[in-house]
């Protein structure tokens, strides 16, 4: 075990690595991690020093403030590697800036880009080798934080951990998904914390959810709270409709959470030419447009699935199925390709989304 000491950040490594009985070929999106991780505790009002350590279990007062009233965050990014052995961030700045958000609104300490960016890289660099190559390949990152202090009472913690965890990913679901849009339950509402990346935001989706999974979909696509009329965004990505051929996606709101995928796809496809308009997406005029063959595709947008088609989606107890496109019409594997390979380093990225650990 080797310990190694910088100014701002203590690394501690494994004796063996567990990477060799680590099958990549097989990956179950966030279900193994890598050999280390980072953490960083916040108390007596300031960040502490960073430490990388092998990956184990954290031990917390079963009072933690986290257990009783889910004061935690978090992100979702990727990293991957080049034919040159070179590995890349996507967008980094964008997770910082949008963690910090989600922390004030928790009520929680903002990060400095210290910690987050350079910390994330400190940890990448040392687990190169789990970064793969070729379209489709990624190391998913999910750094969080959660609330540490100890007791019962009803007020935000003075102390919190940072930390960031590695996952070798592929996608993450494994072909075109089925939605039910939600016709009474609801993800956010106008002033909750609908576009903070807070864990509460994910665990009020599950039982709407397993109910929808148990009537055969996936996913839910949620309707805003207040009269079920619009379509917001679907339970692990952001939604984009194409009508004729144009693709509508929803602007982002204190319900809805300003995605990077999302952003970056509205660049992209702009910039391929594709009319985009961000604008509030009617259920009323989806189901007009599935009954009249003008909706020709549906698809999520996020960090974990990248792009994922949608082929069909319920309403009102109606089914209603998306044409068979062929692969070379859809709007789908084509921007998704085309963002891939930009991720991948495998296209030039004229954005200059992609960053250099
Ligand atoms: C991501 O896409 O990174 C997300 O955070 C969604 C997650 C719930 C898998």
């Amino acid at each position: 075990m080797e310990v190694d000491v910088m100014s701002n950040i203590s690394i501690t490594t494994v004796d063996k690595s567990k990477i060799d009985s680590f099958d990549f070929e097989n990956v179950k999106f966030g279900a193994k991690f890598t050999d280390h991780m980072l953490v960083c505790e916040y108390k007596n009002n300031a960040w502490q020093q960073m430490e990388i350590k092998p990956y184990s279990a954290i031990e917390l007062d079963p009072s933690a403030r986290v257990f009783h009233y889910g004061q935690a965050i978090f992100e979702g990014m990727k990293a991957y590697k080049d034919d040159n052995d070179d590995v890349w961030l996507f967008r980094p700045d964008q997770n910082f800036e949008r963690f910090n958000k989600s922390a004030v609104r928790l009520a929680m300490p903002e990060i400095d880009e210290e910690r987050f960016i350079g910390g994330l890289k400190a940890l990448i660099d040392l687990e190169r080798a789990w970064v793969r190559k070729g379209q489709g390949n990624s190391l998913y990152i999910r750094p969080f934080m959660i609330a540490t202090e100890s007791g019962v009472i009803a007020s935000p913690s003075n102390e919190f951990l940072f930390c960031i965890l590695l996952s070798p990913a592929k996608s993450y679901y494994s072909g075109k998904i089925k939605v039910q849009i939600a016709e009474h339950f609801s993800r956010a509402a106008n002033g909750g914390i609908g576009a903070a990346k807070a864990a509460g935001n994910y665990s009020a989706q599950f039982y709407p959810t397993k109910l929808a999974q148990e009537a055969g979909f996936n996913q839910v696509i949620w309707t805003d709270s207040a009269t079920h009329t619009k379509l917001e965004e679907a339970g692990t990505m952001n939604v984009f409709f194409r009508i004729k051929d144009t693709l509508y996606t929803a602007p982002t709101s204190e319900r809805i959470l300003d995605g990077v995928t999302r952003k970056s796809l509205i660049e992209l496809a702009k910039s391929e030419g594709y009319q985009v308009e961000v604008r509030p997406v009617l259920v009323e005029e989806i189901t007009k447009a599935a009954a009249d063959g003008t909706l020709k595709e549906i698809f999520g947008a996020g960090t974990a699935a990248v792009i994922n088609q949608i082929e069909g989606f319920s309403y009102k107890e109606q089914y209603y199925q998306l044409p068979e496109l062929k692969d070379e019409e859809c709007f789908a594997l084509d921007l998704k390709n085309k963002l891939t390979r930009i991720q991948n380093k495998l296209a030039n990225d004229p954005f200059e989304w992609t960053v250099k650990i």
